[in-house]
């Protein structure tokens, strides 16, 4: 698996597994499933009410914990030094883990630099072996860093074929922020299965058009972790590192991007 390096040296996969909505015993099995297949990044948040079975999933598994890259996020019941700092706490306890390899600021809250403190100090006590945030645009973004002494390694952010923002990508980039994606199949909300552009690129390298709109993405360093609870899909999700998009191909692309998100949260 490919992985890319953070801004402290940590490897990270470029593919992942998102678990957004995959909650209970089924969504324990689903987690399974996917570790089966090959996903080791799994990206849970406090807010999907799913890292215990993130952490059951990955002991049962009987996969070393060491080959895991776990991601979680720490969400508006945390806005302060004290709650970000029992929060994590929290996190290692339900995911069943003495570390956990990255965590993130869910969205930026006015409190996001006590909350950061605390993070700091769980790297610094190797409770977590990077940190990062979520959501954070531009002025937000360069607000926190001023007042930060670590830099994040990851901001995720939602990224897709139809809302690319590589300007700022390479902003958050040109600080040693990684720019991951969320939602890289938009959540089911455009139909990509069916888009004639990306299908055609794909029949011409006997690819899906998910396959196509998903390796866009990694093509371009932009690390991905979307969510399936079908077996077949989790596979074809993860067997994108062996063709590339040709020039041609990444402009008919670029014409899909409508440069606005399809989400509007922020
Ligand atoms: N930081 C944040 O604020 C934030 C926000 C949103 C999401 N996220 C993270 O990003 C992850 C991914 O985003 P997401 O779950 O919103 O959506 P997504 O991964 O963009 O899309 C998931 C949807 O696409 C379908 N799908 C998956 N593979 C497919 C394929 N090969 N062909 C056709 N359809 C396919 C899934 O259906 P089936 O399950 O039926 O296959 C599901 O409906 C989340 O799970 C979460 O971990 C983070």
């Amino acid at each position: 698996m490919t992985t890319i390096t953070l801004n402290n040296g940590v490897e990270m996969p470029l593919i992942g597994f998102g678990t957004w909505n995959v909650r209970g015993t089924s969504g324990e099995r689903t987690i399974l499933t996917a570790i089966e297949v090959g996903y080791r990044l799994i990206d849970s948040a406090k807010m999907y009410g799913n890292e215990e079975i993130v952490g059951s999933a990955i002991k049962k598994s009987g996969v070393d914990r060491k080959e895991f890259f776990i991601t979680t996020k720490l969400d508006g019941s945390y806005t302060s030094y004290s709650k970000a700092a029992r929060g994590i706490d929290e996190s290692l306890r339900r995911m069943q883990t003495d570390y956990i390899d990255l965590m993130l600021i869910h969205e930026p809250y006015r409190q996001s630099p006590e909350m950061w403190r605390a993070m700091v100090e769980a790297y610094r006590n190797q409770k977590l072996r990077a940190i990062g945030v979520s959501n954070f645009d531009r002025s937000f973004y360069e607000k926190f860093i001023a007042e930060c002494d670590v830099i994040p390694a990851v901001n995720q952010y939602e990224a897709h074929v139809f809302y690319c923002p590589l300007e700022l990508k390479k902003f958050f980039e040109s600080y040693g922020t990684i720019f991951q994606a969320w939602s890289p199949l938009t959540e089911g909300r455009r139909d990509i299965v069916n888009n004639p552009a990306l299908r055609s690129i794909g029949q011409k390298h006997n690819k899906t058009a998910a396959q196509v709109a998903l390796r866009y993405l990694t093509q371009q360093g932009i690390p991905i972790a979307p969510k399936s609870a079908r077996r077949e899909r989790m596979i074809e999700n993860l067997s994108i590192e062996d063709f590339t998009l040709d020039d041609d191909d990444l402009s008919a692309i670029r014409r899909l991007d409508e440069h606005r998100s399809l989400f509007g949260w922020y």
